[in-house]
């Protein structure tokens, strides 16, 4: 495979250091999404509700978010490509911003009409320390023509304003997982991203990244 061309500029790395968060258009190749797109059709079966809670106190609430996921593995042919792209994101972030990123979680996510997510954030500050822990959240969102009455928007609570994103093709988000609390309005139409996580791994023992 062709060495992946950078995702970010540094213009982008300037905005996500000084504001916890940054959008990037047409964030990857059109192969790329064509291919996320297919795995949403050949893998439509194994798509599971998504849980909330830490690791160990997960559990099924649909009230609170309603999207349905497949998490990506390096054990599947058809992730590999996209897991190469994604561990080139990795690199541009942990050299542009001097951050220590071990490794990544990534799932396919589908928000089923009349679904959306309530506010949270995504890493939770009280985990003990010696564990894995979310430091960016990513999510690239894979919907064509989508408009704003089909609902679907991720709200960014900033701490002086708030930021309103529509879910468009090829439209990457990265903020951070620590301190920003976000939402998914209720979505009118299937709403498809790739959702997921850069991490750190605080224990001593754990070696190289994982992936
Ligand atoms: C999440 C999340 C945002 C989005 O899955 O934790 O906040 O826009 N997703 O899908
Ligand atoms: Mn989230």
């Amino acid at each position: 495979m062709d060495t992946p061309k950078n995702i970010l500029t540094s213009t982008h790395l300037d905005k996500l250091a000084s504001e916890s968060w940054v959008l990037v258009e047409n964030a990857f190749p059109r192969e790329t999404l064509d291919h996320l797109l297919s795995l949403f059709q050949k893998e439509g079966p194994d798509f599971r509700p998504a849980k909330v809670g830490a690791a160990n106190q997960e559990q099924q609430e649909s009230s609170i978010r309603g999207d349905a996921i497949r998490w990506l593995s390096s054990d599947r042919d058809s992730h590999k490509s996209i897991l190469d792209q994604l561990e080139q994101l990795k690199k541009e972030l942990r050299e542009g911003l001097r951050v220590s990123l071990d490794d990544f979680e990534c799932h396919l996510a589908v928000y089923p009409p009349g679904a959306g997510y309530n506010e949270h954030i995504d890493q939770s500050p009280q985990r003990s320390l010696n564990t894995t822990r979310r430091v960016y959240s990513f999510v690239l969102y894979l919907n064509e023509s989508w408009t704003s009455d089909q609902g679907g928007q991720l709200v960014l609570r900033l701490p002086h304003s708030t930021e309103v994103i529509l879910p468009h093709w090829n439209r990457l988000v990265i903020f951070s997982s620590t301190d920003l609390p976000h939402r998914v309005e209720k979505s009118y139409s299937p709403r498809r991203s790739l959702t997921g996580w850069m991490r750190r791994c605080s224990n001593p023992f754990h070696g190289e990244s994982a992936r």
